[in-house]
């Protein structure tokens, strides 16, 4: 089975849209969503609309669960917050069910787990060897051999055995199912390794392989539009450079 796998939307409807028309070239049979489809950005309302349209299966971001108000924004630094805030007051009643009934994780095929921050926590970070190697060990008590996770909105590729974070940053990688991996593609709504482009991967589980693509899209437009909405305008400025 042949999946796309995105994360971190963050209300980046110009992103959303440049990444679908490219998944849609590349004959994927389902498309998952590792959450976080609303916050920071502008257009929540209508990103949660492709999402519905397109029928894009997406778990539960720790910013989907405060703009819904399952979660308090207790936790978040003061942009972050106000655009909970600022997303609150803009959801429509059907938008905001639809966080409101998103799951935390899904498993696929039995043994690959989808996650917002590790296996562990919605709210937990992977960022270096030491977190994966925790993280690995939860995976083994649940017998998932890959957990695809986001949160970070940095790109990583973690092996249990033969690790080599550096080759996470582009093209193809073949799988071993007798390994466990954290795999993160990336956030496409607010990339944050320097590289303004937008992301996404593919996971083909017949072939075992995972494939992580970068394309441009109209980061300026998406840029104006947290200006204009009256955002913290670090918000814009991180998006215009990637961090
Ligand atoms: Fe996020």
């Amino acid at each position: 089975m042949r999946y796309a796998i995105i994360c971190d939307v963050h209300s980046n409807l110009e992103a959303l849209e440049t990444v679908l028309t490219e998944v849609k070239k590349r004959e994927v049979e389902r498309i998952f969503h590792l959450g976080d489809i609303v916050g920071y950005n502008a257009n929540p309302n209508e990103c949660i609309e492709v999402f519905m349209a397109e029928n894009i299966s997406s778990i539960m971001g720790n910013h989907d669960a405060a703009c819904c108000g399952l979660d308090d924004p207790l936790w978040f630094n003061s942009a972050a917050k106000q655009a909970i805030i600022w997303t609150r007051d803009k959801l429509n009643s059907k938008c905001r069910e639809y966080l409101r009934g998103l799951p935390e994780q899904l498993v696929l095929e039995g043994r690959i787990l989808l996650a917002h921050g590790s296996p562990e926590s919605r709210d937990n970070y992977i960022l270096d060897w030491m977190d994966a190697m925790r993280q690995f060990a939860v995976m083994e008590k649940t017998s998932m051999n890959i957990c695809f996770y986001g949160h970070s909105h940095l790109p990583a590729l973690f092996a249990f055995r033969g690790f080599n974070h550096d080759l996470a940053q582009h093209g193809k990688h073949t799988l071993d199912w007798s390994n466990r991996y954290l795999v993160n593609f990336g956030g496409m709504g607010q990339p944050r390794d320097g590289d303004p482009r937008t992301c996404f991967g593919i996971f083909d589980s017949d072939e075992m392989t995972v494939e992580f693509f970068r394309i441009k899209y109209d980061v300026l437009k998406c840029a104006r539009k947290v200006e204009k909405a009256g955002l913290d305008t670090y918000l814009a400025e991180r998006l215009l450079a990637g961090v």
